[in-house]
């Protein structure tokens, strides 16, 4: 480790109020916080400090103009303690690809990576060991230089907060695929993790939960004809036995999970297929029994499993299978992100 960080820890911890067998998704905060300023062209002495509110500048150009892009990531606890990170570096090359869409400036790869793990053993108390639970890690860079002046800002923060989490999702979702709204555009910022295209998300979620739907199917904006994504989520289809997922592009994030399901289904004889898939070809396979299974995958949920769809006021069930792909290749990854099994890609970062 080369990076030197100012350390400033809490006086007491919180953690004796944390109910760690009932732990909410995002919503409970450990004791420290990793941050990073950036000024003068610069980024500066890292620190680590008690996890609470920063003081911006109502000028501040995230408030005005929505400079901010983030990551999601996992720290797992084994049986011996032994603390865990699942491919950390495709996290910080995404940030950093998120980074250069929204003109902000990349973060070198010693200081989030020493800055995290420092965190990580830190709070390393707060990272749950019960199965289902982990310590989900939310890194996160906004403008913090001031000015209304339309432009990119000239300083910014990295922070990295930590929340013990248990799942995302209670159980099987019902999705709606959205035929009106879109959450991505050639040539835009789909495929960076920016605040904006969560927040974007949200209205025509709404609309969709109003009609009895959890989550909204992405479609393509230009034709609304091909499935893109499920919700915040990379989306799986499966067609009899063979497993597919949209291609990545301009307008779909290059999920982790994805990537890592894609590679441990192929592995496991499963057969894939990375292409894209219309809303039509869905259609016919639910009506002639060949659709035999829907999920999303994503670093928060890993899996989720959807129980049915609905387009243009018709609702189509899924089949309830014995052995579902979702729940085989939930375990396999999470086996390997947990220590419970080899890993033979060399995805597990021990700290
Ligand atoms: C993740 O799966 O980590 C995501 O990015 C979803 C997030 C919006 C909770």
């Amino acid at each position: 480790m080369t990076t030197t960080i100012e350390i400033n820890k809490i006086e007491k911890s919180k953690i004796s109020s944390v109910d760690f067998n009932n732990l909410p998704f995002g919503s409970v905060y450990s004791d420290h916080m990793f941050t990073c300023d950036y000024k003068n062209g610069e980024w500066q002495t890292p620190k680590i400090e008690p996890f609470g509110p920063i003081s911006l500048n109502p000028s501040a150009k995230i408030f005005h103009y929505g400079q901010s892009i983030f990551e999601g990531m996992k720290a797992y606890k084994d049986a011996d303690n032994n603390v865990m990170l699942f491919r950390p570096d495709q996290n910080w090359k995404r940030l950093n690809t998120s980074a250069k869409r929204l003109a902000i400036p990349e973060i070198p790869e010693e200081i989030f990576m020493d800055g995290l793990k420092t965190l990580l053993k830190i709070d390393s108390d707060w990272i749950p060991r019960k199965e289902g639970s982990s310590l989900y890690i939310r890194p996160f860079m906004f403008a913090t230089g001031n000015g209304f002046h339309a432009s990119p800002a000239n300083e910014y923060k990295l922070i990295i907060a930590t929340a013990p989490s248990g799942a995302y999702f209670g159980g099987k979702v019902k999705v709606l695929i959205e035929e009106k709204y879109a959450r991505a555009a050639n040539g835009g910022v789909g495929y960076a993790k920016a605040g904006g295209n969560y927040a974007a998300q949200f209205y025509p979620t709404q609309l969709a939960i109003e009609k009895g739907y959890n989550q909204v199917i992405w479609t393509d904006d230009n034709t609304h004809q091909f499935i893109e994504e499920a919700g915040a989520m990379n989306i799986f289809i499966r067609i009899n036995d063979t497993l597919i997922t949209s291609p990545t592009s301009d307008r779909i994030l290059d999920g982790v999970t994805r990537k890592s399901i894609l590679q441990i289904a192929e592995d496991n004889g499963i057969k894939t297929e990375v292409r894209k898939i219309s809303v039509g070809e869905v259609i016919e396979a639910a009506k002639n029994g060949e659709l035999k299974e829907m999920f999303g995958a994503g670093t928060a949920a890993v899996i989720s499993p959807i129980s049915g769809f609905g387009y243009q006021e018709e609702y189509y069930d899924l089949p309830v299978l014995e052995n579902p792909y979702a729940t085989k290749l939930k375990k396999l990854i999470t086996d390997i992100q947990t220590n419970k099994t080899e890993d033979p890609y060399g995805w597990r970062v021990f700290i």
